[in-house]
């Protein structure tokens, strides 16, 4: 799939207007008009909520949940599996078909190996260590927002902020050297991207290749990251074998810098699209963990959380049944007014603590510590740095990524 590109006459919808639109063949995922919002084309999967059928791009008709309350039932019911290697697994896009060959740690597997797998993590995301970690977190947006300043305005924020903020925390709290970031950013990239089934394959091979080769070198050469404790650490479990550490490192890896990145940039975005929130916050009207948490609800960008039934459910009348697949449509999760009054509003004074943007259940997102506290200091710092901060070309000449990946901007251009 290639990129998409804002459309400029859905730049800043009004998603409420578009309820009345005549319903169309609810496909899934559809690309964003508008950055921070919803898809347009989910209007008729709003008025169904909390369940719907929808279309896959290979034609297949999966459920699609909706619902605040539904989705944290059905996150939690271990009839839905995350087993990827099942070849009925739904999928986003056709360049994942190839994906089931390949192990993916955690994400796709269930318990009870996946707690195994969750406990061994645990300790290195926890409030504390991460905590621990802030000071480091700090100066490296430090850092990064000197070079920034002395090169601009303007700057290109996703490459010379965004990503490099989370890339060089994930880096050092696992160990992999920030020198190699543009071989593993690259791939990363192709392997949530493509364009093909065969790039997302290469890129995933050359990333296992790259970590397992790392982890070869680590066992003789310790270093103090979290790949090291793996290798080194006594386990209850007895020792971590070669491929689950590559595993382990490839998915920490992506999921460490992918995602904080995208709510960077998308976050700084929205608030310079919303003047009247930003002058809140820049007031002191409300705290940055707040406007984090609301962001995260607001833009929801894991947008399309997938399972497997692998036994029938009932659910509300209806009946999922076994084979069938199941998405969770976190965009409009969030934004279920049952539980989110206003949801199509940044409102710093609501309670935005109960949104699912990290999922929910026993795959909750390990990273969120890691992520809350990365988000604060970086957002806090941005705007306290450049009280000036703007976008450096028109609202809708700003190219955002498609709809069957992680939500975010492609390049956002900013002066100041
Ligand atoms: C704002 C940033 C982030 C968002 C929105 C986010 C979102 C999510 C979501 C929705 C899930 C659940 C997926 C599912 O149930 O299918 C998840 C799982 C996960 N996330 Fe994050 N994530 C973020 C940052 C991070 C970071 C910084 C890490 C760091 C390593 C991380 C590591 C993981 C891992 C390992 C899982 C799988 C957990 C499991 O299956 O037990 N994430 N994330």
């Amino acid at each position: 799939m290639t990129e998409s590109t804002t459309d400029p006459a859905r730049q800043d919808l009004d998603p409420h207007a578009l309820a009345t639109a005549p319903a169309p063949a609810t496909s899934f995922p559809q690309d964003r008009g508008c950055p921070y919002h919803p898809p347009a084309g989910y209007a008729p999967l709003r008025r169904e909520r909390p369940l719907s059928r929808v279309t896959l791009f290979d034609g297949r008709t999966v459920w699609a949940v909706t619902g605040h309350a539904l989705a944290r039932r059905l996150l939690a019911d271990p009839r839905l599996s995350s087993d990827r290697g099942h070849p009925d697994f739904p999928i986003p896009a056709q360049r994942f078909a190839n994906a089931q060959r390949r192990r993916v740690a955690l994400l796709g597997v269930d318990d009870p190996e996946h707690n195994t797998q969750r406990r061994m993590l645990i300790p290195a995301f926890s409030v504390k260590r991460i905590g621990a970690l802030r000071p480091r977190i700090q100066e490296t947006v430090d850092r990064l927002l000197d070079a920034m300043e002395r090169q601009g305005p303007p700057a290109e924020l996703v490459s010379a902020f965004a990503l490099p903020v989370p890339s060089m925390v994930i880096c050092a709290l696992l160990g992999v050297p920030y020198a190699d970031h543009a071989f593993f950013e690259e791939r990363s990239q192709r392997l949530l991207r493509g364009p093909g089934a065969g790039d997302v394959d290469r890129a995933r091979g050359e990333l296992e290749e790259y970590l397992g080769a790392l982890i070869d070198r680590k066992r003789s050469e310790p270093g103090d990251g979290l790949l090291d404790e793996l290798i080194h650490r006594d386990h209850p479990d007895g020792p971590v074998d070669r491929e689950q550490l590559v595993a382990f490192a490839v998915i920490l890896l992506i999921a460490g810098h992918e995602t904080t990145a995208n709510m960077i940039s998308l976050g700084t975005f929205t608030l310079l699209r919303h003047p009247e929130q930003l002058a809140a916050l820049r007031a002191g009207g409300t705290t940055t963990a707040v406007v984090v948490e609301e962001l995260l609800r607001f833009l929801s960008i894991a947008d399309g959380l997938q399972r497997l039934a692998i036994e029938d459910l009932e659910v509300d009348g209806a009946t999922i049944r076994k084979g069938e697949g199941v998405v969770f449509s976190t965009s409009l999760i969030n934004r279920d007014t049952e539980v989110f009054p206003g949801a199509d509003t940044l409102d710093w004074d609501r309670s935005a603590r109960h949104h699912l943007a990290f999922g929910f259940g026993i795959h909750q997102c390990l990273g969120q510590n890691l992520a809350r506290a990365e988000l604060e200091i970086a957002m806090r710092t941005l705007f306290e740095r450049l009280p000036g901060l703007r976008l450096a070309v028109p609202a809708q000449e700003i190219l955002h990524k498609p709809g069957d990946t992680i939500q975010g901007l492609l390049e956002l251009p900013v002066a100041w």
